[in-house]
């Protein structure tokens, strides 16, 4: 396998950008006080000696002190990262450690975030660290992998080990997403103000005046139409499940079927973790100059190739924003390539609730690295130990809290 593929990184190797990134690592790094402790843990226990992980996560500044952490540890590290949000500045500081070997550009599309996938599979990592099961999927097809445990971190590649993935996974795969942590904490709180976040900076308009339809309310669009409405906004809700629509309904949202919805929508917010939520059939419903944006994992909730097709033209309009001119007169315009709107325009979640996610990951990774053999084949959650540790340990870091005992007073 190894011989078929050229494993030759393909980070932009400039020092000036190299540079840049470091700055940005240092302030990220100085946020992140549960990384911070546990960086100073696995150095001196170094409980990921001799292991490679295979790593498949954004590349951004978080990312980048997660990796230092794991360095520490002993891990020898492969990755990619996705196409749009990788940080180029991030990628090539982290690509200077010999120790590290980076497959990913910010300007990599879909097929070549396939390929690289594949190179670091052909790496012959023994961990895996998964976001959107891409590398677990690839295992399945080789049956020479070497992998024994793994960790996936968000709900789209939970939902594939649940489904296409289900019972064919011969090794245990600690699924953070599942932590009720990473659920509340990254999923309403750090998703909801930072997709907002990036309609901004991406469009420099206003949210107050409006009508946003968000279409599912899981986890995070539960977070993203809050959060628009603390902005001002008029936020419809389109949710298939009735349980979902209604806590829709009671925390205030206008709920609404999808077609009525895209009629009356400005902005439209793709958040489900399914293919197609917007595609040729939802077309014709778009108003004219409807801006649409996706936060889900995979770009493809909203159906680029169909609305090229029923378009006479695309052009970009700014660097994140390509408008699509269709034959009756509509202009339907896409932010960040409908990639995750929260990575594309802005810089993610929050540096303290990825300090969280990412202490979820290394705790995750510790303990499969440890003993492997002491966790079941397939998805699981993760250890409860693990989540109570960290639920006290980050109470410790927050200004806004005072969890002393009250014996600790006097
Ligand atoms: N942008 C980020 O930083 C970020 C962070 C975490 C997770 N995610 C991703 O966001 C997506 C959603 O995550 P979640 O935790 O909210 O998932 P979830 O499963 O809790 O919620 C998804 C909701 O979408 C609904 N839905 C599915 N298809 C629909 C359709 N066609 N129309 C209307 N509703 C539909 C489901 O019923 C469900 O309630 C996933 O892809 C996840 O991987 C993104």
């Amino acid at each position: 396998m190894t011989s078929l593929i050229d494993l030759e990184p393909n980070v932009i190797a400039d020092e000036g950008l190299a540079e840049l990134g470091e700055k940005r690592l240092a302030w990220t790094r100085a946020n992140m006080p549960l990384l911070a402790a546990l960086l100073r843990e696995f150095a001196a226990t170094r409980p990921l000696a001799g292991r490679r992980i295979g790593m498949c996560l954004h590349i951004e500044q978080k990312t980048g002190v997660l990796i230092e952490v794991l360095r520490a540890g002993g891990a020898e590290m492969v990755m990619t990262g996705s196409p749009a949000t990788t940080d180029d500045a991030v990628a090539a500081f982290i690509a200077r450690d010999p120790g590290v070997r980076v497959y990913a550009r910010n300007v990599d599309t879909m097929e070549g975030h396939e390929r690289h996938i594949d190179r670091v599979l052909a790496s012959e990592p023994d961990i895996l660290l998964d976001n959107g099961a891409d590398l677990i999927a690839g295992t399945v097809r080789d049956s020479a992998h070497r992998v024994v445990a793994a960790t996936e971190e968000t709900t789209s590649g939970a939902n594939r080990l649940r489904s296409e993935l289900e019972g064919v996974v011969p090794f245990p795969v600690i699924v953070i997403n599942d932590s009720p942590l990473k659920m509340l904490i990254e999923n309403v709180y750090g998703v909801g103000p930072t997709v907002v976040e990036g309609f901004m900076r991406a469009t420099n308009c206003l949210v107050a005046t409006n009508v946003f339809a968000v279409i599912g309310y899981g986890a995070c669009g539960r977070g993203i139409a809050r959060s628009l409405r603390a902005a001002g906004a008029t936020v419809l809700v389109v949710e298939i499940d009735p349980i979902r629509a209604l806590e829709a309904a009671f925390d205030g949202m206008r709920v609404m079927a999808r077609q009525p919805a895209l009629a009356a929508a400005s902005v439209v917010i793709t958040v489900t973790g399914t293919p197609r939520v917007i595609g040729r059939d939802q077309v014709p419903h778009l108003r004219d100059g409807v801006m649409l944006a996706n936060a889900g994992h995979f770009g493809y909730e909203i159906d680029r190739a169909a609305l090229a097709e029923a378009a006479v033209a695309v052009e970009p309009v700014t660097a994140l924003i390509d408008e699509y001119r269709l034959a009756d007169g509509r202009r339907i315009r896409v932010l960040g390539r409908a990639e995750m709107l929260n990575l594309t325009a802005a810089t993610g979640n929050q540096i303290p609730v990825m300090d969280l996610g990412f202490a979820l990951q290394a705790h995750s990774l510790r303990a499969l690295s440890v003993d492997p053999a002491g966790y079941p084949a397939g998805p699981q959650p993760v250890p409860a130990s693990i989540n109570r540790r960290i639920g006290v340990d980050l109470l410790g870091t927050l200004a806004s809290v005072d969890f002393r005992r009250e014996e600790d007073y006097a």
